[in-house]
């Protein structure tokens, strides 16, 4: 993996022009790697994510028996170990920033008899467990945490499990798809009742591994269910661009002057696609062109264009499809014409960092008029003039801060510069790359002159 500069500075630029393909989609990634590794035989993975937070899903797959190895065409092929069938690792897991990552295999070593430790970067020792410990514990597993429901985590899996009906308390996927990994290994019929729908990548990959899975809608909401101790067959995964990358590109393109950038095959699944409705209604140019099905996922390219914006407001309810987008579109929106409003932001507050506070926090110091309570937040814009910028941000380990500051950068008067920049290779080598590709001028800054 290219190392990513720890400080990068983003100056005024214009005409950014392009048509591009971003790294492929994290969460999607980081699920293909967990269901090869519990099925049985051979699952063969193109367009893979290879960044800071898949290698490390790859290698906690290997600790837990796993066989993984990249061809040199850049497909990843996995050998499972069978559903249940993990062996003991001999040391600990560290799963650096990525709580999908954490949390995820937390679910699937809960209903097999192994002992896991699990441990994290500053960032993830931050986050709370306890939305998967309690779920986890009601399959029979034992899980110790520090202090605080954070990591370190020990997970001694039941091999003794029994199924559970839970109804999810935050629409966290997280959380979904923990409860539904571990009822992998569990008999009988796990049951997860989601009253706001959040994204479904695990249950439509566990159809593609031949689950014996199915959901319905009833007045609770969406009700999963997922019989548990049947084998799954591999499968051949193409893991698509990933939308939350490909939004910083397009925004880029919407504030610079007379640019227009086109990003290839990005995952448009509906529970992924909030940002593009929102922009739609904020007036932006931006287009879905030849969408289409492909591994049971919808894609398609996306192109955006120089755009005046107005601000609108967000319903809580459009939160989960859009959850890693608030930081970028909050820095768009104070370019826009008016007020923009997002509601329902209480989880952006335990993201990789708090990104409500920190989010606000950077844009008032770029010269943004922020307010914020609890779960909200509204930007007025300047009216589609250049902010002030100016500023030093510090990412607080948080890779999507990082990158929403930048692409501020490129559209403000001064020069922005952001510290912990090297946060961007958990989710997206080649960013810096990419985006000079397309003529934003961000490059790396000494320590003396940041
Ligand atoms: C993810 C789910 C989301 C998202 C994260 C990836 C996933 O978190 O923020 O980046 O792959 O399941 P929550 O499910 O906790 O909201």
């Amino acid at each position: 993996m290219a190392e990513m500069a720890s400080i990068l500075s983003a100056r005024p630029s214009r005409a950014l022009s392009g048509d591009v393909s971003v790294p492929g989609d994290k969460s999607v990634s980081h699920r293909a790697v967990m269901l090869g590794a519990a099925a049985i035989g051979e699952t063969r993975i193109s367009g893979l994510l290879e960044a800071a937070d898949v290698i490390r899903t790859v290698q906690a797959m290997a600790a837990l028996g796993a066989h993984i190895e990249r061809h040199a065409d850049g497909t990843w092929v996995v050998q499972g170990v069978g559903v249940g069938g993990w062996k003991e690792p001999s040391e600990t897991i560290d799963f650096g920033n990525s709580g999908t990552g954490v949390r995820l295999a937390a679910g699937l070593v809960a209903t097999a008899p192994v002992k896991v430790i699990f441990t994290g970067d500053e960032s993830l020792s931050r986050r709370p467990m306890e939305r998967i410990t309690g779920p986890l514990s009601l399959f029979g597993a034992q899980i110790d945490t520090a202090p605080g429901g954070t990591l370190p985590m020990r997970v001694i899996g039941t091999d003794d499990p029994v199924p559970v009906e839970y109804t999810l308390p935050v629409p966290s996927a997280q959380v979904k798809s923990a409860v539904l990994l571990a009822g992998l290994n569990a008999p009988g019929e796990t049951i997860v009742i989601e009253p706001e729908p959040c994204r479904d990548h695990t249950e439509r990959m566990l159809k593609a591994f031949g689950a014996d899975i199915a959901e319905e809608i009833t007045d609770k909401g969406r009700v999963i269910r997922l019989a548990g101790q049947k084998e799954l067959t591999p499968a051949d995964i193409e893991v698509p661009g990933d939308p939350s990358s490909a939004a910083f590109p397009l925004a880029a393109a919407i504030l610079c002057p007379d640019s227009r950038v086109r990003v290839r095959n990005v995952l448009l699944n509906p529970t992924r696609t909030g940002l593009i409705e929102t922009l739609h209604e904020m007036g932006a140019e931006i287009r879905i062109l030849e969408p289409r099905q492909s591994g049971g996922e919808v894609i398609g390219h996306l192109q955006a264009e120089t755009s005046s914006l107005r601000g609108v407001t967000v319903p809580a309810s459009r939160a989960p499809s859009m959850i890693d987008e608030y930081p970028v579109l909050a820095v768009l929106a104070a370019f826009a014409h008016g007020t923009t409003r997002m509601e329902g932001l209480a989880e952006l507050r335990v993201k990789e960092s708090d990104r409500l506070a920190v989010t606000a926090k950077a844009l008032a110091a770029c010269g943004a008029e922020v307010k914020t309570g609890a779960d909200w937040m509204e930007v007025t814009g300047t009216g589609g003039k250049p902010l002030k910028g100016g500023a030093v941000i510090d990412a607080h380990h948080d890779h999507r801060i990082a990158m929403s500051f930048l692409v501020l950068g490129l559209a403000a008067e001064e020069p922005v510069t952001v510290r912990g920049a090297d946060m961007i290779a958990t989710s997206f080598p080649g960013f810096v790359s990419l985006m000079r590709g397309l003529g934003a001028d961000i490059a790396p800054v000494a320590e003396t002159d940041a």
